[in-house]
């Protein structure tokens, strides 16, 4: 129990979660329900160890409304409101819930990438905050059903935070069976992804709507009939630590996503001129005999794939680049941890 300035006393519960941010091999686009979060195919993902969100959660009955306050790493903290505190709300209203309670809470949560890295913080951000205030409220879930709330979240790529090293996100055919497991844990393959950014600020187009648009491309429906061949090969690649056939079948994705949301009824270009230049050069150094592949989210950063032996290469290369702004190294990383529990 906490103890207020007026003598009385409230029930404060509290928890801290980091999670990992993650890279799609096979990305999800599209969903076959918005309101849960269901996604029309099964995604492929590796955790990044050195990219992630802590989170505290805590509940306090002296609140009346929740404090949302976000920091980046090298900004200061800021209270955030309107539609960013609106989106926390939502996901504590999901747990508050869960648990029959009405609490309102105080979050803390920081990236330890800088805003401007232009990486996706969702995912880390809403698997952190799902498992913090799942923990806060002393819930015990499994892994499964965690990762159920957190794609309810709204960012359905934060489900696949949750599972340690190389996940799968199955798309199911109802909540109960559209869930996030590992194929391999972390050490099972030091499996490196270079982050390249050749473009800060945020998107144009959100994934989001990118989501609802993904079905007005002609191109939709035959990306979709191509998935599960490509979702039974890259699983048989990580098995087998097979990068070649994982980067074969990642830039096959990765162009056939780009194409959907360029065909898309409006149009949207997530990658630029850099971005295509950047991918030139790594074919390059294919041709020089470094096997790293390239794959980009719903951005125009570049994501190099290649093993330990070359990546002080692809990082001195890029380093230098006049297109290239930051260079972050990751490698393959556990899922959502809880870093500290405190019920009183
Ligand atoms: C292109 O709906 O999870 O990154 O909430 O913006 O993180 P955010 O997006 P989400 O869609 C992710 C789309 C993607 C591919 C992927 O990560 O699978």
């Amino acid at each position: 129990m906490k103890k207020n300035i007026d003598g009385s006393q409230s029930k404060v519960m509290k928890a801290t979660a980091q999670a990992p941010a993650n890279i799609a091999f096979v990305k999800y686009w599209g969903k076959a329900d918005d309101a849960l979060t269901l996604p029309r195919n099964s995604s492929i993902s590796m955790n990044l160890d050195s990219l992630h969100t802590t989170t505290t959660v805590e509940f306090d009955a002296a609140l009346t409304e929740d404090e949302i306050t976000l920091g980046f790493f090298g900004e200061p903290d800021t209270v955030v409101s309107g539609s960013k505190r609106d989106r926390v709300s939502k996901v504590l209203d999901q747990v508050r819930a869960r648990a029959k309670s009405s609490l309102r809470a105080r979050v803390l949560s920081r990236n330890n990438f800088p805003a401007e890295a232009g990486i996706a913080s969702s995912a880390s951000a809403f698997a952190a905050l799902t498992t913090a205030a799942i923990s806060a409220f002393g819930l015990q879930l499994s892994e499964t059903e965690l990762s159920i709330q957190t794609r309810l979240a709204g960012s359905g790529s934060a489900a696949r935070s949750i599972p340690d090293g190389f996940v799968v996100w199955e798309k199911g055919h109802d909540s109960a069976s559209s869930f996030a497991h590992s194929i391999a844990g972390h050490t099972h393959w030091a499996l490196y992804d270079i982050v390249l950014v050749v473009a800060t600020g945020s998107k144009a187009v959100s994934s989001l709507e990118g989501h609802h648009l993904a079905a007005t491309s002609p191109f939709y429906e035959a990306r979709l009939r191509e998935l599960p061949d490509r979702l039974h090969k890259i699983e048989t690649a990580i098995r087998n630590h097979d990068l070649q056939s994982l980067g074969e079948e990642s830039e096959k994705d990765m162009i056939s996503f780009h194409t959907t949301a360029m065909t898309s009824q409006p149009p949207i270009f997530y990658w630029n001129g850099a971005s295509v230049d950047v991918m030139a050069e790594i074919r390059a150094l294919r041709g020089q005999g470094i096997p790293a592949y390239y794959t980009l989210d719903a951005g125009p950063n570049v994501h190099v794939l290649c093993e330990g032996e070359n990546v002080a290469k692809v990082q001195t290369y890029f380093e230098k680049h006049p297109l290239v702004k930051h260079v972050f190294v990751a490698k393959a990383g556990p899922g959502v941890r809880l870093i500290s529990e405190h019920l009183f």
